[in-house]
């Protein structure tokens, strides 16, 4: 049997240690996203819409996975500079004038990313794979001990020490109520590690999430392997994920993906009957993109997604 360590490492090495889930594992053979084929070319028109509105020249995607969101922006504004930062290595076949830069993983950016000046950097669920402290409340107090979760790669949990001071200090000011908190803290800076990189910009972090108003009771930590949830096991078997706190991330807006969508219209257009028959082909393509509308903007499922805005400087 394992020893027992806390979370946030026992989950960093699971997911990114040698063999961990995300050097070997390609994130759509186990659950779909908004990147997913179908998807992925509406959210591209959300992210060009965006830049075009800041009026800059180029895309950062931050845990660019293998590469989709990118390549569909590219399909579809050939003029923006691209840039991925990724754990895994470059798949075979992007577009050529993409660039790909090879990232440590979870809370850790690369160094040679440089300065970048004039771009929408996008961070489509990124934080909810950096690990976090997991921690729990003693039965009924508000402001009693917080002592973070120990956990074996068998997933077996303990109690460990108190959370230290500043995990402590996070909690009462963004999680002060509930029996089990995931503590934002790690996400909050790795999320201002990636605003210092940027010179002049817009940075964007899209994730399912919550706000003081609504935090979980219990914790939101769930593995998915295969299409499938199953216990959150932190063995490099499967993907381990939980909600981000998008409330504490610096910002200047947060907004949900379905309200955003609407901004920047994309509703989904009425369909012409009579196109069915003079122009089968393009009805399809409308309806395919009607539908990708309806599931990005629905409000039980993708459209609940948050956009955490932030400009740069
Ligand atoms: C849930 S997948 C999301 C992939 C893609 N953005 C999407 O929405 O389909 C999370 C991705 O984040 C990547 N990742 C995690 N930490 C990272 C980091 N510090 N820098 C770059 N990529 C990272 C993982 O390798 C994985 O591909």
């Amino acid at each position: 049997m394992s020893s027992a360590l806390p979370w946030r490492s026992a989950w960093h090495e699971a997911l990114y240690g040698t063999a961990g889930f995300y050097r070997t594992g390609r994130p759509h053979a186990h659950f779909s996203t908004a990147t997913s084929p179908g998807l992925v070319e509406v959210l591209a028109e959300a992210v060009v819409a965006l830049a075009r509105n800041e009026g800059l020249t180029g895309v950062v995607d931050v845990a660019a996975g293998g590469g989709e969101l990118a390549t569909a922006v590219c399909a579809l504004a050939p003029d923006l500079d691209l840039t991925c930062v990724e754990v895994r290595p470059r798949p075979a076949g992007l577009p050529g004038q993409l660039r790909w830069v090879r990232s440590p993983g979870g809370a850790a950016l690369p160094d040679d990313l440089g300065v970048l000046r004039d771009v929408l950097v996008i961070a489509h669920e990124w934080l909810d794979n950096v690990p976090c402290a997991v921690a729990e409340r003693t039965r009924g107090s508000r402001h009693g001990a917080l002592r973070e979760v120990f956990v074996t790669t068998a997933g077996i949990e303990s109690p460990g020490p108190e959370v230290e001071p500043v995990d402590r200090v996070w909690a009462e000011r963004w999680w002060p109520v509930g029996s089990r908190v995931e503590v934002g803290r790690a996400r909050d800076e790795a999320w201002a590690d990636l605003l210092s990189r940027v010179g002049r910009g817009l940075v964007v972090a899209v994730d399912y999430g919550h706000t003081t108003a609504a935090r979980p009771e219990t914790g939101t930590l769930t593995g998915y392997r295969g299409g499938d949830v199953v216990a959150p096991v932190p063995d490099g078997s499967c993907d381990l994920t939980a909600h981000v706190a998008v409330d504490s991330l610096r910002h200047d807006r947060i907004v949900r993906q379905r309200d955003l969508f609407a901004e920047l219209g994309l509703t989904g257009t009425a369909l012409e009957p009579r196109l069915a028959h003079e122009a089968p082909a393009a009805y399809l393509q409308a309806l395919a993109r009607r539908s990708a509308v309806t599931a990005l903007r629905d409000p039980a499922g993708l459209g609940a997604f948050w956009w955490v805005l932030a400009r740069r400087p």
